[in-house]
C-alpha cells in the first residue's frame, strides 16, 4: 500500500535545449502534439489508478519539465480533473521566463496550480546568454511580479551559481535581486557539467575553487540573513518548504507520469521503481507500457541515505524501517562508525555540520551496506 504518495507529472518540451541540461527535455517542433500528450497522461493515470488496492489522494502534485508553462491552462484542468487531492495539497508548476510573459498566470491558478517555480537562473544578461537561455533578466522579474499580481502566494525562484566567468559579486547580486522580489522559496543550485550535455563536450571556463568556496559561504550567509532557512542542500525557504520535494528526500512514495518519468511505489513492504519511455512520441503512443522493478535490498540503504541526508535536519530513525522495510541493524555498524567520526548525529538520521560539508563521502559509505 502506498503511504501518502506525491504525484510527479513530466511535461517534456522546451523552446530549445539548454547546453547544461540533462533533464528529459526535447525541443518543441511544429509536430509536437501537446494535446495528444495530455490525453496520454490521463490514460496512463487512469490505468495506474485502477491498479491500486485503494484510491490514492495526493498531498502534492508537481508538474516538472521541460517547460510545463508551454502547456495551456486547459491541459492542467483536464489532468487535475482526474486526480483526487488532499485538502491543502501543494500543486506546483515549473514556469520558464521567456514563455511566461504572455501567459495569464491567473488562468493557471484557476486550473488548480497553487505554487509556481520560476526558472530565473541568473539576473545577469551576459550569464543568461552563456547558459543559452532564451530569456532576459527583466522577463524573470516581470514573470514573478505578474504571478504575484495574479494571486500566487507560494513562489519559488530557481537560481544557479558557479556560472562561467561569474564573480563573487555577480553571484551575490543574483541572490540579492531574488531576495528583493520576496519569493517564499529559493532554490540555489551549483552549476554542474552533466555527462552527454553540450557543456560536457565543450566545457565553459568555470570559476576556480577558491571563488566557488567564497560564493558558497557568502551566499549561504546572505540567504540566512534574509530569512531563507536552508532545509536541504540547495533549498531555502521562508516557512514554505516544498512539500513535494520533502517527500522525495524522506524517501516517500511517489507516482511518476509522463515521458521518462520515474516513480517509487511500495507494494507489500517492497519498494519498487517505475520508469517510462523517454521519447515523448514513444510515450504518447504507449503511455501504459512503463517498466517496474523492485529496488534490490542491497541498494536500499544507499538510496535512502542519498535522499534523507540531503535534509539539513534529516529524519527520525523510525523512518528508515518504515520506508525501506529493512531493520536498522543492517546499517548500524556504518552509522556508529560515522557517529564516532562526528560526521552524523546519534539521535536521528542526520549529518553534523561537518558531515554536511562532506555529504557525498558520508553517503558513499552506505554503498556496501
Ligand atoms: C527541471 S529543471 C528546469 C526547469 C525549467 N525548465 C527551467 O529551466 O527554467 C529545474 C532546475 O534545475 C536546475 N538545473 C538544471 N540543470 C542544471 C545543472 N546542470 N546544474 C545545476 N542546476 C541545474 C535549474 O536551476 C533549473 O531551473
Ligand atoms: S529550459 Fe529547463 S528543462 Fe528546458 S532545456 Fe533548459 S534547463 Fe532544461
Amino acid at each position: 500500500m502506498l503511504t501518502n504518495p506525491g504525484l510527479y507529472i513530466h511535461l517534456p518540451w522546451c523552446i530549445k535545449k539548454c547546453p547544461y541540461c540533462d533533464f528529459n527535455s526535447h525541443p518543441l517542433k511544429p509536430e509536437s502534439d501537446l494535446q495528444s500528450y495530455t490525453e496520454a497522461l490521463v490514460l496512463e493515470w487512469q490505468h495506474r489508478r485502477d491498479s491500486f488496492e485503494e484510491p490514492q489522494t495526493f498531498a502534492s502534485v508537481f508538474f516538472g519539465g521541460g517547460t510545463p508553462s508551454l502547456f495551456a491552462p486547459a491541459n492542467f484542468t483536464q489532468i487535475l480533473g482526474e486526480v483526487s487531492l488532499q485538502v491543502g495539497a501543494e500543486v506546483t508548476m515549473e514556469a520558464n521566463p521567456g514563455t511566461a510573459e504572455h501567459v495569464d498566470f491567473g488562468l493557471y491558478l484557476q486550473a488548480g496550480i497553487n505554487r509556481l517555480s520560476i526558472g530565473a537562473q541568473t539576473f545577469n544578461n551576459l550569464h543568461l546568454e552563456a547558459l543559452g537561455r532564451i530569456h532576459a533578466a527583466d522577463e524573470s522579474k516581470s514573470a514573478f511580479v505578474s504571478a504575484r499580481k495574479s494571486g500566487f502566494d507560494n513562489i519559488n525562484i530557481d537560481l544557479m551559481w558557479g556560472l562561467p566567468e561569474q564573480t563573487l559579486a555577480d553571484a551575490l547580486h543574483d541572490l540579492t535581486i531574488a531576495i528583493d522580489l520576496g519569493p517564499e522559496h529559493i532554490s540555489w543550485y551549483q552549476l554542474t557539467l552533466e555527462p552527454k550535455t553540450e557543456f560536457a563536450v565543450r566545457p565553459p571556463i568555470l570559476p576556480k575553487e577558491p571563488i566557488l568556496a567564497e560564493i558558497e559561504t557568502k551566499g549561504l550567509e546572505l540567504l540566512e540573513e534574509a530569512g531563507y532557512a536552508r532545509y536541504e542542500v540547495s533549498a531555502f525557504s521562508r516557512d514554505r518548504p516544498c512539500q513535494h520535494n520533502v517527500n522525495y528526500w524522506q524517501f516517500g512514495d511517489y507516482i511518476g507520469l509522463g515521458a521518462g518519468a520515474h516513480g517509487k511505489e511500495t507494494n507489500r513492504s517492497c519498494p519498487e521503481r517505475t520508469q517510462n519511455p523517454h521519447q515523448p512520441r514513444v510515450y504518447t503512443a504507449s503511455a501504459t507500457n512503463g517498466e517496474r522493478r523492485a529496488i534490490p535490498a542491497n541498494e536500499l540503504p544507499f538510496e535512502f541515505m542519498l535522499n534523507a541526508l540531503r535534509l539539513q535536519d534529516g529524519v527520525p530513525f523510525s523512518i528508515f524501517g518504515a520506508q525501506t522495510g529493512l531493520a536498522w541493524e543492517r546499517v548500524r555498524p556504518t552509522w556508529d562508525s560515522l557517529v564516532a567520526r562526528e560526521l552524523v548525529r546519534d539521535n536521528r538520521i542526520a549529518t553534523t555540520p561537518l558531515g554536511y560539508r562532506y555529504l557525498d563521502s558520508v553517503v558513499a559509505e552506505f554503498l556496501l551496506d
